[in-house]
């Protein structure tokens, strides 16, 4: 058993990170204030690489593991939230799908577009009606020729109004319930987003609805056989949720970093309050839940790269890692204490972007079924 990172997972986390600190972190405040898809950061993320990283390099990505992509969603996140979670939507729910069920041709089309950089990805799985119960998709999709013909609407999308593609689920069997994945152009004639929500937190991430109205696409946007878009999503956002589960893990080290920092700095009762074992208990607990969800993470990551089974682990990762979030960054405010509070400093933000986590990519009661039904209840 070796815990070490190897030296190129080292390279990619320190490069990430130092790039994350140099040109993320010092306009996250503003970022989540105005709540403004930061596209500039995107382009420049394209052509370090990162949008591909976990993406084979034949196909305009940088080939790098599991592993590694996830130490990237964690620095990403941890310098801010909501461009963490638009640069997982795009490399878990968009890239993947297209590398692991796509032909050849649309690899080559579509896959290589987005690993290198040249456009933004999105994933059209959630419906007014299909939340937690992902398989009530009302979108529906019908030949027509050689077309595919695509009428419904998708809410709560993730970089939906910046994506040139979008990976998304429509029923193609009505009578049994079959959902297929497709591959939509987002230039395609009848397709169109609404305005950006307002939201809680994440606010540095674009999300909006997407309005498909007779949107034509040729029969080869097909994505894997057809009937079988469920499964694909399924076993989709099982990687997703260890990715998402890193971007927890980011934020969380962020909130511990501040609280920390401003524990040895504050003065009361004539010494630092992390003199108090009041404030120590906080940190040692934050420090060491922070640790546990990152080993969970790093874990999942490893059993996806070995090939292995690993549906438990990514909700383990993602139910520990998001929780422990909310939880830890609610600790770094009350270490701060009415400075905690305050938008002058970012522990707020990262509470508000926290929440998010324990419901994206499957709600925390959606995680403890998937772990109930892998336990043969
Ligand atoms: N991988 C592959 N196949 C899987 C699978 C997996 N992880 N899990 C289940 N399946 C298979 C099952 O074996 C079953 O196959 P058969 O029909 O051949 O037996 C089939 O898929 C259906 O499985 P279930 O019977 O378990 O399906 P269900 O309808 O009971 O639902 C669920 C399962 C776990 C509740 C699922 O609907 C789910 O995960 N819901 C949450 C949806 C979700 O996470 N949405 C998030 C949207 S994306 C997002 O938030 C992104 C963002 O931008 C923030």
């Amino acid at each position: 058993m070796d815990l070490d990172l190897t030296k190129e997972q080292r390279l990619i986390r320190d490069t990430v990170r130092d790039f994350a600190q140099a040109e993320i972190a010092p306009i996250a405040a503003q970022l989540d204030k105005e709540s403004r898809f930061p596209i500039e950061i995107f382009q420049k993320m394209g052509k370090l690489g990162f949008l591909g990283l976990p993406i084979p390099e034949e196909y305009g990505g940088a080939g790098a593991d599991n592993i590694s992509y996830c130490l990237a969603v964690e620095e990403i996140g941890r310098a801010c939230g909501g461009t963490g979670l638009s640069y997982e939507a795009h490399v878990s729910l968009a890239c993947m799908p297209l590398l692991l069920y796509g032909t050849e041709a649309q690899k080559q089309k579509y896959l290589t577009q987005l690993a290198s950089g040249d456009g933004l990805g999105s994933f059209g799985l959630t419906e007014p009606g299909a939340g937690s119960d992902a398989g009530g998709t009302r979108t529906t999709a019908v030949l027509d020729g050689d077309e595919w013909v695509i009428n419904g609407n998708k809410i709560f999308i993730t970089n939906g109004g910046y994506a040139s593609t979008v990976v998304l689920t429509a029923v193609t069997d009505k009578e049994n319930k079959g959902v297929s994945a497709f591959i939509v152009p987002t230039d395609t004639l009848g397709f169109s987003t609404s305005s950006p929500y307002e939201k809680m937190g994440m606010r540095a991430s674009n999300t909006v609805e997407l309005i498909l109205e007779n949107v034509h696409v040729p029969a080869d946007n097909l994505l894997g056989p057809v009937n079988a878009g469920f499964k694909q999503f399924l076993s989709t956002l099982d990687g997703g949720r260890v990715a998402i589960a890193a971007l927890a893990v980011g934020i969380a080290q962020s909130a511990f970093e501040t609280a920390l920092e401003y524990a040895k700095q504050r003065k009361q009762f004539g010494q630092s309050i992390s003199r108090f074992q009041a404030i120590q208990h906080k940190l040692a607990d934050m420090a060491m839940h922070i640790d546990l969800a990152r080993n969970a993470v790093l874990k999942a990551a490893w059993l996806k790269d070995q090939g292995r089974p690993y549906t438990i682990e990514a909700s383990y990762a993602k139910l520990f890692a998001s929780e422990m979030c909310t939880a830890t960054c609610n600790h770094a405010i009350q270490v701060l204490g009415g400075n905690g509070y305050m938008q002058e400093y970012p522990v707020e933000r990262h509470l508000r972007d926290a929440k998010l986590i324990e419901i994206g990519e499957g709600t925390s009661e959606i995680q403890r079924l998937v772990i109930a039904r892998q336990l043969g209840c």
